[in-house]
């Protein structure tokens, strides 16, 4: 059967995949960020997870504001890395795996999460900023992606509950796959940022201690907190942290946090890492 190994929550801040894409880890700037992430990296060298489930959301590059999806699963065999404005990132094609996804699908649609179903989309930093941080510059990719995305920019956003009891219904789709292979699951973005604005570079680093606290400890608080106050505390874009529950709902209560990376500024927001393996 399938058997979800981690999950992990990462900020999927544009500007780290273009550290990468143009050679700037070794500059002062990005040294501390990149050396805080080898850890993360050497992790993912020995999990070697054969299918990472990336929640993520689309910054209108895949669906533009004429289709506004809550959630949506991509099913394809493959997704390009999307051209957000600048032409799409070098990096590798990313692989689907369509059994899994198609069952992932039926699963949570018969678990009452109505899922949109992608046959064809592209990825975009959201999703391709993550693989960047966990696999730097491979050739291929060495994972599968499931690419299951949130929208989280244009209200009505789905509330932080929901988030985690998708991620519960994750879990069991996982758990119900009849093939042997590894699984981690990546919730993305956050954490506090604003990107315009009169607050714009807004970061509260208490409010981001204590949610990588709770996320830890007691995950069911961090589903009480309103969109006004996600808002509030860790800025507009910041509500992008409500899909790092759909990550921790579908791991099991008690965790291990086996990794945690904290770093300011990336671009003008916070980066928050945070690596959750199952308790034995
Ligand atoms: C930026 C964009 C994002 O989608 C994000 O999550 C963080 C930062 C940016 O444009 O800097
Ligand atoms: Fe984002």
């Amino acid at each position: 059967m399938a058997k979800l190994i981690a999950g992990v929550g990462t900020a999927h801040v544009p500007a780290i995949g273009a550290a990468v894409d143009h050679g700037k880890q070794n500059e002062a700037y990005w040294q501390p960020f990149f050396k805080g992430i080898e850890p993360a990296r050497e992790w993912a060298k020995k999990a070697k997870p054969d299918v990472c489930i990336i929640i993520y959301n689309d910054h209108a590059s895949a669906f533009s504001l004429e289709t506004i999806a809550t959630f949506a699963i991509g099913v394809a065999p493959e997704f390009e890395p999307a051209d957000e404005g600048y032409g799409p990132r070098q990096v590798p094609k990313v692989k689907g795996n369509s059994e899994f996804a198609w069952h992932i699908a039926e699963s949570l649609i018969l678990d009452e999460f109505d899922m949109t179903i992608c046959n064809e989309m592209s990825v975009d930093h959201g999703l391709t900023v993550p693989l960047s941080i966990m696999y730097d510059q491979p050739e291929t990719w060495p994972c599968e992606v499931i690419p299951l995305c949130v929208n989280v920019i244009q209200y009505p956003q789905p509330t932080a509950k929901r988030c985690h009891d998708l991620g519960k219904a994750l879990r069991r789709a996982i758990d119900s796959f009849d093939r042997d292979i590894s699984v981690a699951v990546l919730g993305t973005g956050g954490m506090s940022h604003q990107l315009q604005g009169e607050r714009a570079g807004l970061i509260n680093k208490e409010f981001d201690t204590d949610f990588l606290d709770k996320l830890v400890s007691s995950p069911e608080e961090l589903t009480k907190i309103s969109h006004t106050e996600y808002l509030r505390e860790s800025g507009s874009e910041g509500i992008e942290l409500i899909m790092w529950l759909i990550m921790r709902g579908a791991m099991n209560e008690a965790v291990d946090e086996k990794y945690r990376f904290y770093h300011v500024p990336v671009s003008n927001t916070a980066y928050g890492l945070t690596i959750l393996e199952d308790q034995e």
